[in-house]
């Protein structure tokens, strides 16, 4: 038997999947870590964190799955996405790493919108605007404000390469998580000399870029020896976690879209040719599939909307709670009684980018319950991936099935919900891993197991049920929907007010602390 195994180094923790040719899962194990937030709006981990839950999960796998050593023929790496790892000439870490949730980087991305010569042009040169989670905004802080780091910078990894650099001892990344650097010629699938040129930055800082499938390395002796493996273990070049996950989910050809509720809310578009939305509201980058393309738009706080309200407003031990919850807002008919919700808790990126936005509840009365509330964040989390997907449609992407996951997906009621708002057939699959699952796949591919990730895809993914949107619903959210998108525009003048308010009472605060 030869068995593939996919790691993602995700933001709580990592996780070790190993599946045979058939894609069935043998074994898969979970670490978690923590996030350090040294400042407000900073956001930092610790690469040692990811190797050290790399080598637990890996060999969990290993074991619990009873695997042999020479039957592991190959590893895929998935992980977050645009969080820059510093590396000296000794390939020492400089600093804890900057993550792509970090905001410290507002004024870094003006510079750079200015040194390309303009956001349009920005566009062309690397196919995104600036946004404060990319990774070069991220490496102009560090020369701005910590000269000495930046001096002993040799390579700047993504967190997937820094663990591929300690598997395999090469320096090497993928050209779906490549695209998320803001210097990577997305249309080229290659570095933007260009930009990297009016940034005065060395291109020798980065990593060869291999498509998804192709393979960057074999273990080091001393790591096969670590793990339970053999030099003979592949290492593909893999892919960002949204990429790797999209993959998991089969969307590998025009027409398939994804949406996935995790902490966050991602809508994934499959595209065969490179296509922009010149506005820069959705994200373009380069596919996990060979040569092609995929738009994204990503919603901040997705899931992590009702975690909140769980974890704040419903006092309980209760396992059972998002069951309840769920059961209440179940009760409640589509609109929630006139009641809104905007989830922008983290800010939001697609399509405002905007930190300053917040979240709200807007037109509450006497007479809502909870059971409203929570009906009507499921709802609001629904319009802002109804936001992106509206973009995809004056793009001309096409939109043929729509396959939910994450863990949004698990509810019958959610998918409905997103039936309903887009006035679209909700897709659930058999099998739902996610990333690690999608990165095992192009293990499997890099290996000889399949001829394409389609071929792979098609042999191990599919569709168990589907969610039909309900007429009298939809018609009613078509006319809610754009209520919804009103109120941020009503409101975003008033949310650079609080922003700045907020502001001044941490600055005065901070006055007083110190004396
Ligand atoms: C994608 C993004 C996140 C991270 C973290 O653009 O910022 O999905 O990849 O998982």
């Amino acid at each position: 038997m030869s068995v593939y195994i996919g790691i993602d180094i995700g933001t709580s923790g990592t996780k070790a999947i190993a599946i045979d040719a058939n894609g069935k899962i043998l074994g898969e194990a979970t670490a978690s870590y923590p996030l350090h937030q040294p400042k407000p709006l900073w956001s930092e981990q610790d690469p040692e964190d990811w190797w050290k839950a790399t080598v637990e999960t890996v060999k969990s796998v290993v074991k619990t799955a009873q695997l042999k050593p020479s039957q592991v023929k190959a590893i895929g790496l998935s992980g977050q996405m645009h969080g820059a790892v510093f590396l000296d000439k000794h390939n020492q870490v400089i600093r804890p790493a900057i993550l792509w949730n970090d905001q410290r980087t507002f004024e870094e991305c003006v510079e750079i919108e200015s040194a390309a010569g303009g956001r349009a042009e920005l566009i062309k040169l690397v196919a995104n605007p600036a946004l404060t989670g990319f990774t070069a905004p991220k490496i102009l802080w560090l020369r701005k404000n910590e000269l000495a780091n930046f001096e002993r910078i040799s390579k700047v990894l993504l967190p997937k390469d820094e663990i591929r650099r300690r598997l395999t001892g090469e320096f090497a990344t993928d050209v779906s998580d490549a695209s998320g650097m803001l210097l990577f010629d997305v249309a080229k699938r290659t570095w933007s000399k260009t930009l990297l040129t009016k940034l005065d930055l060395s291109s020798d800082l980065f990593a060869q870029a291999y498509e998804s499938q192709e393979i960057t390395g074999k273990l080091t002796a001393e790591v096969a020896a670590l793990l339970g493996l053999t030099t003979d273990c592949v290492v593909v070049a893999g892919a960002g976690d949204c990429a790797a996950g999209a993959i998991g989910n089969g969307i590998v050809r025009e027409g398939l879209v994804s949406t996935s509720i995790g902490s966050s809310g991602v809508v994934f578009a499959h595209s065969e040719n490179f296509a922009v939305d010149p506005s820069g509201r959705l994200h373009t980058f380069c596919h996990a599939v060979k040569g092609k393309w995929h738009l994204m738009g990503v919603t901040l706080a997705a899931g992590a909307s009702l975690q909140w309200f769980r974890n704040n407003l419903c006092l309980t031990d209760d396992a059972s709670i998002y069951e309840q919850l769920t059961a209440e807002a179940k009760a409640i008919k589509a609109g929630s009684d006139g009641l809104f919700f905007l989830p922008y808790l983290s800010g939001e990126r697609t399509p405002y980018a905007d930190p300053d936005a917040r979240g709200s509840f807007i037109g509450l009365t006497l007479g809502h319950s909870r059971g409203h509330l929570v009906r009507s964040i499921m709802e609001g989390v629904t319009y802002s991936l109804n936001d992106s997907l509206t973009i995809m449609r004056e793009l001309n992407i096409s939109i043929e099935e729509i396959r939910a996951s994450g863990g949004g997906a698990k509810s019958a009621l959610w998918r409905q919900i997103q039936a309903d708002v887009f006035n679209e057939s909700i897709s659930l699959l058999t099998a739902e891993h996610g990333a690690a699952y999608g990165v095992a796949l192009l293990a499997a591919v890099g290996a000889g197991a399949f001829t394409s990730i389609e071929e792979a895809c098609d042999a191990t993914i599919s569709v168990r049920h589907q969610s039909k949107p309900d007429t009298t619903a939809s018609r009613f959210y078509r006319r809610a929907f754009p209520v919804y998108q009103g109120l941020y525009h009503s409101l975003k003048d008033n949310f650079k007010q609080m922003a700045a308010v907020e502001s001044d009472v941490n600055y005065l605060t901070a006055a007083v602390v110190d004396g």
